[in-house]
């Protein structure tokens, strides 16, 4: 029989660590989000050869409001400062960029910085790279659901998963969080319903190509069964179709 590796299409990563990367180097830990910038930009490079279509990441959480105002100040300063430096190379590699959140108690600088990197890359289709920015799978469920109530439309599993911020792609396959937590700290609660989990060590700045491939490596030993029996597995589910 052909040898296949199993490679998901769709990867979610929870970037976490990156403030206890800077701590351990007497840094402060804005440091450690700007290092965290750059080990995305090696990931999104490294997702296209492995066979991945779409990466999503999280980037600030609907809970992240709530550390220092200067934390919270630097990491805006940094979304626009990585924008105006990242979009293009996103540009040369094929890359879509669309943030996934709540966008109106963002700042205009930070909202038009996004709408406008968005429409840069819009045509491109090698990888989609969704940046959960302000998002909470809570905020996600609860304000889709309330827009399809005050539409008058039903709400089932499929009109509220096209209502959801990540109606545009599939489910993740494979969803990874480093910084040693094992928690979803509110992350696709709904998307990840059938995701493989797979938790590293590593803090994310520390996270690379290597790392990526031990994680790939693992998602293709595991049988996704949603639900049935391995014996009523013909084709191995990890194979997304
Ligand atoms: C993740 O790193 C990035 C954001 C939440 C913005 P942290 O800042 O949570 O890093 P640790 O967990 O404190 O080390
Ligand atoms: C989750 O990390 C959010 C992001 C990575 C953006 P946190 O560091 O905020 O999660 P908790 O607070 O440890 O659960
Ligand atoms: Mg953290």
């Amino acid at each position: 029989m052909e040898e296949r590796i199993y490679v998901p299409s769709h990867v979610a990563i929870v970037m976490d660590g990156n403030g206890r990367w800077a701590s351990k180097r007497y840094m402060p830990r804005i440091a450690g989000h700007k290092q965290g910038v750059d080990t995305l930009g090696r990931i999104v490079s490294a997702c296209p050869s492995r066979g991945i279509s779409v990466l999503t990441v999280f980037a600030f959480s609907s809970e992240n409001w709530n550390r220092p105002v200067e934390e919270v100040s630097g990491l805006m300063d940094i979304v626009v400062l990585a924008l105006s430096r990242e979009v293009p190379k996103l540009q040369r590699e094929g890359v879509r960029l669309r943030f996934v959140g709540a966008r109106d108690n963002l700042s205009v600088r930070i909202r038009t910085g996004l709408e406008e990197a968005e429409f840069a890359t819009v045509t491109n289709s090698v990888l989609t790279l969704n940046v959960c920015f302000n998002y909470g799978g809570r905020w996600d469920i609860t304000s889709a659901a309330a827009r399809l109530a005050a539409a008058g439309t039903p709400i089932t599993e499929h009109s509220l998963s096209a209502a959801m911020a990540m109606g545009h792609c599939a489910d993740p396959d494979l969803l990874i969080r480093t910084g040693n937590e094992k928690r979803l700290s509110n992350f696709l609660l709904w998307q990840a319903a059938y995701s493989e989990l797979y938790f590293s060590e590593l803090l994310w700045p520390d996270f690379d190509e290597q790392a990526l491939d031990a994680a790939l490596l693992e998602y293709a030993t595991r049988e996704r069964r949603f639900g049935k029996t391995s014996d009523q597995l013909v084709v191995p589910a990890n194979l997304h179709a």
